[in-house]
């Protein structure tokens, strides 16, 4: 019986002391008494282990090799029974992998089985959205969903360990990973990837199809300078505490098994060597018993950094600072032996990492049973991850425009439809980035998805009109409008390609790529309604095209079933309830812009901002506002963080609080109305947003507190109502000790980030 990294099955015990009149809340967690026991028998069996491995094989367990692109079984043998490797990585067939387990397991000295590593970020064979689009969902549930079936397809392959959820924060669109992260806010990020661990790794570690999920990446690298992937970050500790490592306490909170260290320089220190994250924090403060992995030879990039000398010193930075497996840098394997040897390193922290790695296999039960039975899980692309996906996608799509009630489109009002643009048809594409294993076979894409629907009901020209969605050539778009001019509305399928986001894959101009906003434009002159699909991997700034269209629907890179769910919003089988998990700038030098900003010394407002091209000649310099805004893009931005339309009508309204005070330590409830005033049924994600008028150290001026996804039918009222405990107030102040404080607060409850039905309340000190 092992220890389940279940977050149910923890109790979690608030402990709060008073000091200087406010809050100081701390939390602790503690397990009931089977668990204690089952956790007792691991760390029994973790230390006879550990008695008995050599310093070799210690080092062995640390190591993490890269068993793609080459014959594992030939290359990786002699290692293997040495005891020299304690993981692989990017090795996907079973039978590979089942022959490497059993080389582990009978023909190494102590038999210690192997994790096997993947990137499963967003689905193995059966692709969801990406992580940002899965954002866009707010809805834990399908994301839980989606890690599942994930975890079963990749398991399928004798995939044990997964390197997700990714879980960095990010105001950046520039950066190409931004399409692999929760998006900007981190209240929204600590529930999904509460949900995504629980969906990889569910009730219990020892299940078939229950993979190992690792929280990355470890921390603040989606604040890299500029969007450049991999560059510098500087982020003072008060901030990397209430933003960018709050998704990742919601991680360990729920049980993630393992972290991984970012590439990234934090304040001089990259994080792979980065002791007050790893040790401070994740061990001392967080109590995390999982264990780290470095990044993809980020132990040698330390000396590349310049962190370092050698490699040699690189490996007892890492080793020190907390990392306990290497991937694929080989550095612990040639540094950390005669570093022990030579008295440099401490052998305490070789068996601390080791007992981390041996704990996380030992209740993964692999050294019960290390092997991978396919056919005891589901069919690749099973009905039920098709279902899942298409779910998925669906509630992904933000509409973020809709003029004229323009969608949704009605089968029999049409006779001709229009579908124009390269990622109308592109199976490939709409996958998005991080899919190794992703089948494009199985995408059905936009083009397919309007087919199957409209079937005879009326005629469908597909017109490419662009190599690429980056190519130049405008000498396509002649047959794309003559195919606008003979129908009655044209769908645009335009967006990135899968390759312009992800890793490695920034951007400096985040416009629609090649000559897509002069195809919009050409196909406007036609005068027949457009629609527009966007498929991407990053928010665009859309200013160039969005007057030139009468409806945007965002997709994201939607994933294997995009197709039949976007022809589904198009048609009005569903409505869209997307909304958007970060703010769209109207032009990239707006970047960073995000809602629950400062309020400065010197807020904007529509009164106090002047235009460029409004200003007189030789105006005064304080006659501009003298507030916080550009020139050439004021304060707002293009469609705010929450934004999302609907095909129902939904209207807001009568917010009201439980009580007007509350003292430090009790709970409130603060409720609004939500109306359908329209003639659909649809879901509705319901948003709580709170102000801190006063605080110890700056507050926001709105953060994201509570969300609910809902379906309304017409004609129909709910009563929506959010607990607010004083905890959920908490933030970290000066002393970055977390504190919640009495004071005046605002509160909203909308569809939107921008909503403006407010109410108010006060803390009280507790007596
Ligand atoms: C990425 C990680 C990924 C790893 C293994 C690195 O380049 O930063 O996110 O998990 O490669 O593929």
């Amino acid at each position: 019986m092992h220890r389940t990294r279940n977050v149910k099955r923890l109790a979690r015990l608030g402990h709060v002391a008073l000091l200087c009149g406010c809050l100081l809340v701390s939390t602790m967690t503690t397990t009931d008494a089977e668990d204690r026991s089952a956790a007792a028998d691991i760390e029994q069996r973790v230390d006879e282990l550990l008695a008995r491995m050599t310093l070799a094989e210690k080092v062995g367990q640390m190591n993490q090799v890269h068993a793609g692109d080459m014959d594992p079984l030939e290359e990786l043998g002699d290692a293997l029974r040495a005891g020299r490797i304690g993981s692989v990585i990017n090795q996907v067939d079973v039978a590979t992998v089942n022959e490497l387990q059993r080389i582990a397991v009978e023909e190494s000295r102590l038999g210690i089985p192997l994790l096997v590593g993947r990137d499963v970020i967003h689905g193995f064979k059966t692709v969801m959205p990406i992580p940002l689009g899965q954002a866009a969902t707010w809805n834990p549930d399908i994301v839980r969903r989606g890690a599942r079936i994930a975890a079963l397809e990749a398991a399928k392959s004798g995939v044990n360990w997964t390197f997700a959820p990714m879980i960095d924060i990010t105001r950046d669109p520039r950066w190409g990973r931004i399409a692999e992260s929760p998006g900007e806010d981190p209240y929204l990020a600590s529930r999904l990837a509460g949900a995504a661990v629980e969906g990889f790794q569910g009730d219990d570690l020892t299940a078939p199809g229950a993979i190992l999920a690792c929280a990355k990446h470890f921390a603040g690298y989606g604040e890299v300078e500029s969007g450049r992937d991999y560059a510098t970050t500087n982020i003072p500790e008060n901030e990397l505490r209430n933003v960018h490592l709050r998704p990742f306490r919601a991680a360990v909170d729920a049980g993630v098994a393992t972290l991984m260290a970012s590439f990234s320089d934090l304040n001089g220190v990259p994080a792979t060597g980065n002791e007050f994250l790893m040790r401070q924090v994740l061990r001392d403060e967080w109590g995390f018993d999982g264990f780290v992995v470095s990044d993809w030879n980020s132990i040698h990039q330390l000396a590349v950094h310049g962190l370092t000398a050698n490699d040699r010193d690189s490996a007892l930075v890492a080793a020190t600072a907390g990392v306990d497996m290497d991937m694929a840098g080989s550095v612990y394997v040639e540094e950390l032996d005669e570093l022990v040897d030579d008295g440099a390193l401490d052998i305490d922290v070789i068996d601390t990492a080791v007992a981390n790695i041996l704990r996380v296999k030992f209740e993964m039960g692999l050294f019960d049973d290390p092997y991978t039975d396919p056919d005891a899980l589901p069919a690749f692309g099973s009905a039920e991850a098709l279902a899942t996906a298409k779910v998925a996608a669906l509630q992904s799509v933000v509409m973020l425009k809709n003029d004229n009630d323009v969608l949704p489109l009605s089968k029999d009002g049409l006779d001709r439809i229009a579908v124009i643009g390269p990622l109308a048809d592109a199976p490939y594409e709409q996958l998005g980035t991080w899919i190794f294993d992703g089948d494009p076979e199985l995408s059905v894409t936009a083009l397919q998805g309007i087919r199957d629907l409209v079937g005879d009901d009326a005629k469908i020209e597909y017109v490419r009109a662009m190599e690429t969605s980056r190519s130049k050539s405008t000498a396509p778009f002649d047959e794309a409008t003559a195919a606008a001019r003979r129908s009655d509305v044209v769908v645009l399928v335009l967006g990135e390609e899968a390759i312009l986001s992800g890793e490695a894959h920034s951007r400096a101009d985040i416009n629609l790529p090649g000559a897509q906003a002069e195809l919009v434009r050409r196909v406007r002159e036609v005068g027949k309604p457009v629609i527009a699909v966007i498929m991407a991997g990053r928010p665009l700034t859309l200013t160039n095209i969005v007057d030139n269209v009468d409806a945007i629907l965002y997709a994201w890179h939607p994933g294997t079933m995009g197709g039949p769910a976007i022809a589904d919003l198009l048609f009005g089988v569903e409505s869209p309830s997307g909304k958007l998990p970060a703010t769209f700038p109207r032009m990239v030098g707006q970047v960073p812009i995000y809602y629950s900003q400062k309020n400065t010394g010197k807020p904007p407002s529509p009164d106090k901002i002047v235009h460029i091209d409004d200003i007189e000649a030789h105006a005064p310099q304080t006659s501009l506002g003298m507030t916080a805004f550009h020139l050439d893009a004021g304060y707002t931005p293009l469609f705010p963080f929450g934004f999302g339309l609907s095909y129902a009508d939904f209207r807001y309204d009568n917010i009201r609080v439980s009580d007007d005070e509350v003292a430090l330590g009790g709970t409130l409830t603060i409720s609004a109305e939500l109306k359908n005033r329209g003639d659909v049924a649809a879901e509705e994600v319901v948003q709580l947003y709170v102000r801190d008028l006063v605080g110890n150290v700056t507050r926001p001026v709105r953060e994201l507190k509570g969300f609910r996804r809902l379906r309304v039918e017409p004609d129909e009222t709910v009563t929506v109502s959010f607990k607010l405990h004083t905890d959920d107030l908490a933030f970290f102040g000066r002393n970055n000790e977390l504190m919640a404080e009495p004071g005046d607060f605002h509160a909203w409850i909308g569809g939107s980030s921008d909503t403006d039905l407010q109410t108010a309340f006060r803390v009280a000190a507790s007596d």
